[in-house]
């Protein structure tokens, strides 16, 4: 699920072209572009084998949840602020009677008995008991191979699969068993062995190192300077403060939650060794552990790898925000591990069962039948914060569209319910996790960050010899994109359209500063989300980790540190009976003087230079870095 899935095998020209054509009422519904790498297709499936059927309805109303979510997250709205209840969010979405009679007519007149066909969680899925694989081919005019995974893991899917058109059209969202690695059958002894091996791998989620900090020098605190004019090679709680001009924390009245996966894990002895130095009121405080799927931090391994993501997360976040409390949302056991949909799945429930988008073999699949791994699933158990900062990512190619956009509605709907959903926009630049697409020309853009209802944050940095106290004082922002270690994610999405939000300020740096570059390296016609849509300091942190002092770098640092100054605005807006700021870029995006526009710097990747950081909005570091007064006057006026 985190690494990206870019090869296409040639074998699978071969299978798609054995399909079956479609029957004339027929239309092909879903169709695999690309095989996620590493797979490889091998035999045909028995007709007799069995493999229940299910079929996912479409919610209903999707299409108008951009514009429920522009009412209240417009500044101009007249319903800016009036956030949905969950009630009102479920009951809006939720799929039709209509549809399920729609699916159950169809299979009944295919000639499957009644008592076979069931409704599932709140009706929005319908199951077929005791199919076979003879059935499904009919039903869907499709074939089942079985494919193997290079490291052993074997499933049924299959290419493309029809239905009937208006069921396509109108009421069906998904159906499994088929195109996603979902269905482990009912293993013969060499799938056993294959099994077998499988455990002694690392889970998938353990490779998701995409935008993971990276490790520097180490810190010698005995010499470090505590000078502002030294931010140039040192970042600290207190430069932070001087560049955003955050002020300490007053109020604990809002919720901030931080996002872990699987082994990633913080220790409390790094925290209070960090706390000691810049924030000795915190130390000994640890954040709310809310425990996702068996997710629990973990002090047996302990390197940069473990420790680094949760360490940063968390000594940067809880100091900012602090009294505000912090909370942990630690996703996934150590067994299966979790993808975002699993964390999603905690916060609500509906998108666990009904609206669910859990593949498995892309999401963690729970409960976890593995020795050790967790025996349940956690669906809606936690109410979500009102700021979510996750630091992990990906990239959309690792994806199919379907799949991206379904998790992209659920961010839609955190945002309806008044939740600022922040993802960090990647460290390799234009290469989204250091890869290219059509053989290392095309730009590769990270997910979910290109979905247009979340915040994707990017990274500057402080250029080697700025003394920032000389800027700030003469009312220029010292800082460019970062070239150091790492490049800030950016560009503009294969995937998803551009919302009215930026329409305007990405066509004018589209126009004002053409890139280089033809339609072949990225969707260069100012109709494709462009990302991202803010920064903030991404180089030279200074982190306690593992018992010592390293330098950390990546927009893994952006995003805690962006979402620390949402949680801050939060708590006074709550003081002052407001409610949440919510979906924040639409606001961002109408008054861009309260961030920091930054000029300078690129992001290179693909062996390009990247885009190039401009005037106003640019693929590099966005609208610019945090003024904390200014977004805070600004959100106190809004309501
Ligand atoms: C994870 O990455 C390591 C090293 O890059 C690789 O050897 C391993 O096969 C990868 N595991 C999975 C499950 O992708
Ligand atoms: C920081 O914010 C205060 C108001 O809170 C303002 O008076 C001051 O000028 C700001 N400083 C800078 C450098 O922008
Ligand atoms: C950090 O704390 C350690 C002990 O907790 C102390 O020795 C060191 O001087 C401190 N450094 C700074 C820069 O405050
Ligand atoms: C903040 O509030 C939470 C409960 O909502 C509480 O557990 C925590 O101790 C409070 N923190 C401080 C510093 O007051
Ligand atoms: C560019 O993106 C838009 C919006 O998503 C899409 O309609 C269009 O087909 C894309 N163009 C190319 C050449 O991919």
């Amino acid at each position: 699920m985190w690494s990206s899935s870019l090869l296409v095998l040639a074998s699978l020209a071969v299978v798609g072209s054995a399909s079956p054509a479609a029957a004339p009422s027929h239309v092909v519904h879903e169709k695999r572009d690309k095989i996620p790498s590493g797979w490889q297709a091998r035999d045909r499936v028995e007709g007799h084998i069995k493999m229940p059927l299910r079929v996912g309805l479409k919610q209903r109303n999707l299409d108008m949840g951009p514009s429920y979510l522009d009412e209240v997250s417009n500044p101009h709205s007249s319903k800016y602020g009036q956030h949905w209840s969950a009630d009102e969010i479920i009951d809006m979405f939720a799929p039709s009677q209509d549809s399920v009679d729609s699916v159950t007519s169809w299979l009944a007149e295919a000639g499957i008995a009644s008592d076979r066909i069931s409704h599932h969680f709140n009706k929005g899925w319908v199951e077929v008991q005791d199919s076979t694989v003879a059935e499904l081919e009919q039903l869907l005019q499709t074939e089942y191979y079985y494919y193997d995974h290079k490291f052993g893991q074997s499933h049924v899917a299959c290419e493309a699969y029809s239905i009937p058109s208006h069921l396509s059209q109108d009421h069906v969202d998904m159906i499994t068993p088929t195109l996603h690695f979902d269905v482990p059958v009912r293993p013969n002894k060499d799938e056993l062995q294959r099994k077998r091996r499988k455990r002694d791998l690392p889970s998938l989620a353990a490779n998701n190192t995409a935008s993971l900090p990276k490790p520097g020098a180490k810190v010698d605190m005995q010499t470090l300077s505590t000078d502002l004019a030294d931010c140039d090679t040192s970042i600290t709680i207190d430069c932070l403060r001087a560049l955003y001009n955050i002020t300490t924390g007053t109020y604990n009245l809002s919720s901030y939650g931080i996002v872990e996966y699987g082994f990633q894990s913080y220790l409390g002895s790094d925290l209070d060794l960090f706390f000691a130095n810049y924030s000795t009121d915190l130390v000994g405080l640890r954040p709310t552990l809310a425990s996702v799927d068996g997710g629990a931090p973990q002090s047996l391994i302990q390197n940069f790898d473990f420790n680094g993501e949760s360490d940063l997360d968390l000594e940067y976040s809880m100091t900012l925000v602090y009294p505000q409390q912090v909370t942990l949302f630690q996703t996934g056991d150590d067994e299966e591990s979790a993808s975002f949909n699993n964390f999603l799945d905690a916060i609500d429930a509906s998108y666990c069962t009904y609206d669910g988008g859990d593949v498995p073999g892309v999401d963690g699949t729970y409960p976890d039948e593995k020795p050790g791994g967790y025996k349940s699933q956690d669906c809606g158990i936690y109410a979500p914060p009102d700021v979510i900062s996750t630091s992990y990512g990906t990239t959309e190619a690792s994806f199919t569209i379907a799949y991206a956009q379904r998790q992209c509605y659920e961010y839609m709907k955190l945002g309806l319910a008044g939740v600022t959903v922040l993802y960090s926009s990647g460290d390799d630049g234009v290469a989204g996790n250091g890869e290219c697409l059509d053989d290392g020309v095309r730009f590769n853009p990270t997910f979910p960050g290109t979905c247009p209802y979340v915040t994707s944050v990017g990274a500057t940095q402080v250029p080697t010899g700025t003394d920032i106290t000389t800027s700030l004082a003469s009312g220029t922002q010292p800082e460019t994109a970062c070239e150091t270690v790492i490049y800030s994610g950016g560009g503009f999405s294969n995937y998803f359209n551009i919302p009215s939000y930026q329409a305007d300020a990405v066509n004018t740096f589209l126009t004002d500063y053409p890139p280089p570059y033809t339609a072949r390296r990225y969707n260069n016609t100012g109709t494709s989300r462009a990302f991202p849509d803010v920064s903030a300091n991404g180089a030279n942190y200074v982190l306690a980790i593992d018992g010592e002092w390293e330098y950390v770098y990546g927009t893994s640092a952006s995003s805690p540190v962006f979402g620390s100054i949402i949680s801050l605005i939060n708590n006074e807006l709550a003081a002052a009976g407001k409610s949440p700021v919510g979906f924040i870029n639409p606001t961002l995006y109408a008054y861009p003087d309260v961030l920091n526009d930054v000029t300078e710097g690129t992001n290179e990747g693909c062996s390009t230079d990247g885009f190039s950081s401009q005037p106003g909005w640019d693929p590099v570091t966005g609208l610019g870095t945090p003024n904390y007064p200014a977004m805070l006057e600004l959100f106190l006026s809004l309501q």
